[in-house]
């Protein structure tokens, strides 16, 4: 009987595409098998992220319990970016992890396995022309790195100290990838990196750079592939020539994450975002004009030390003007090994943190109660993609918004027009029109 493995993923996409390779690499190199139970596991895996205390602090929660929970024998491991910046201490404090395996060394997952307190965190290792063992997909679309690291040095965010350097994988590699994936039925790719509009800056062996806006055109030559996203682009490299691809390319997907992080130029320049609030805006509706229908989510800092009431209000300011689809709110979450550690007596105290994120969640769910209603009686498109219980289907529209409506199996993978009967913040419902 094979072994079985248990995996458990935290943070961001790029997490869960590593969990991917990790589960990928253990069936063929070691003849595991996934499943979901925990106490049958022989191997159980967390996936970890770092980037706020508050999962840090889980991670040795969970991992008590899994221990708890395990089967006599079962091993635990810890990967991803806690299992970076804590590295052998992790072991220390939890003497029943096997082993630990940071997010730079995904690769080594079949080597650290079987060897009891092994610890592979180097930030020096280059993954990105290794060729992953091939993950099961039984879905419409795929997710596939386009890059390891991140270059930035934005002051609050660790993940450059657990992930790297930035190193693009070469493009080839990619579309050979992603062309698999379309043969095996996929139709939809998710392209990931902490900065994906910085892709082909720097290779792992010497090579001509290469933009990420020539990669976009590159992949979408890809037949049978019909739409595209990606995730994170920098709002600082979001210059004409990638809007207007953007723009102009009816594969890509028609909404963008654009992470404002803070709306106040003072607050940015202290974060090292590199833009201002002019910048931001400008691009953000240079976007809007040219294209009607674009959605726009974005990730946002409150609370940044020295963040005044005036810079909040700039904040909101932002949120006012480009009328956000989705926001992504996090309260500032001072990290080991980041600059704005010396703004230390600068921190805002944590009451005005909470409040301030009450009231940025607050604006946001009052504007979708008044936008969302604009779209009743609308026509949309949506890729069909999921069955659920209750003898509906839901897929999303080119622009990102989920919709539901009735329908059995036969619907899957198809495109259908749906006419849109009812509104929720989040999601749409309707009926399907010939
Ligand atoms: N590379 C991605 C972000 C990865 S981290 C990008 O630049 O968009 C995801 C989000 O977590 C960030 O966008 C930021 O909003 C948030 N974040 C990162 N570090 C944080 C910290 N120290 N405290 C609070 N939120 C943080
Ligand atoms: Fe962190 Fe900035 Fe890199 Fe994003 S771009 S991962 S926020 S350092
Ligand atoms: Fe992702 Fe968390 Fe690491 S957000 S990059 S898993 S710190």
């Amino acid at each position: 009987m094979s072994k079985k493995l248990f995996i458990q993923t935290l943070g961001c996409q790029m997490n869960d595409t590593d969990s991917k390779h990790i589960q990928a690499e253990l069936e063929k190199h070691k003849g595991y098998t996934a499943t979901n139970t925990l106490e049958d596991a022989d191997l159980i895996i967390i996936n970890t992220c770092s980037v706020r205390e508050k999962p840090v602090q889980k991670l040795f929660s969970e991992i008590g319990q899994f221990n708890k929970k395990k089967k006599d024998g079962a091993k635990i491991g810890v990967c991803g970016c806690t299992a970076s910046h804590l590295g052998k201490d992790i072991i220390k404090r939890a003497p029943y992890v096997d082993f630990v395996l940071g997010a730079r060394n995904i690769s080594k997952i079949k080597d650290v396995v079987d060897i009891k307190g092994s610890v592979e965190i180097s930030i020096e290792n280059d993954d990105s022309t290794y060729e992953f063992a091939i993950a099961k997909n039984n879905s419409f679309r795929t997710s596939v790195n386009i890059s390891v690291g991140c270059d930035k040095e934005c002051t609050y965010c660790i993940v450059p100290s657990t992930r790297g350097d930035e190193i693009s994988i070469p493009p080839e590699m990619i579309v050979a990838q992603i062309q698999k994936a379309v043969d095996n039925g996929v139709v939809e790719v998710a392209l990931l990196g902490q900065n994906v509009n910085s892709y082909g800056k720097r290779f792992s062996s010497n090579r001509e750079k290469y933009s990420f806006t020539k990669l976009l055109q590159d992949i979408s030559k890809i037949d049978g592939l019909k739409r595209i996203r990606f995730t994170s682009p920098h709002p600082l490299h979001m210059d004409d020539e990638f809007i207007e691809e953007f723009a102009r390319n009816p594969k890509i997907s028609k909404c963008i994450h654009m992470p404002l992080q803070s709306g106040s130029t003072k607050i940015l320049k202290a974060m090292k975002r590199g833009y201002t609030k002019e910048w931001f805006l400008n691009r953000a509706f240079k976007m809007r004009e040219l294209i009607p229908n674009l959605r726009i989510t974005t990730d946002i800092i409150v609370a940044f030390p020295g963040e005044t009431d005036e810079d909040f209000l700039d904040t909101l300011d932002v949120v006012n003007q480009v009328k956000f689809d989705q926001i992504f709110n996090f309260k500032y979450s001072p990290r080991p090994n980041t600059k704005a550690l010396e703004l230390k007596e600068q921190e805002i105290e944590d009451s005005v943190g909470s409040a301030r994120l009450e009231e940025l969640i607050e604006l946001h769910k009052r504007y979708l109660e008044n936008s969302m209603p604009n779209m009743l009686g609308e026509t949309v498109n949506i890729l069909v993609e999921s069955l659920k219980p209750n003898g509906e289907v839901s897929g999303y529209t080119d622009n990102y918004f989920l919709v539901f409506t009735k329908g059995s199996d036969e619907l899957l993978g198809k495109f259908v027009d749906v006419k849109i009967t009812e509104v929720t913040r989040t999601s749409l419902k309707g009926e399907i029109v010939a």
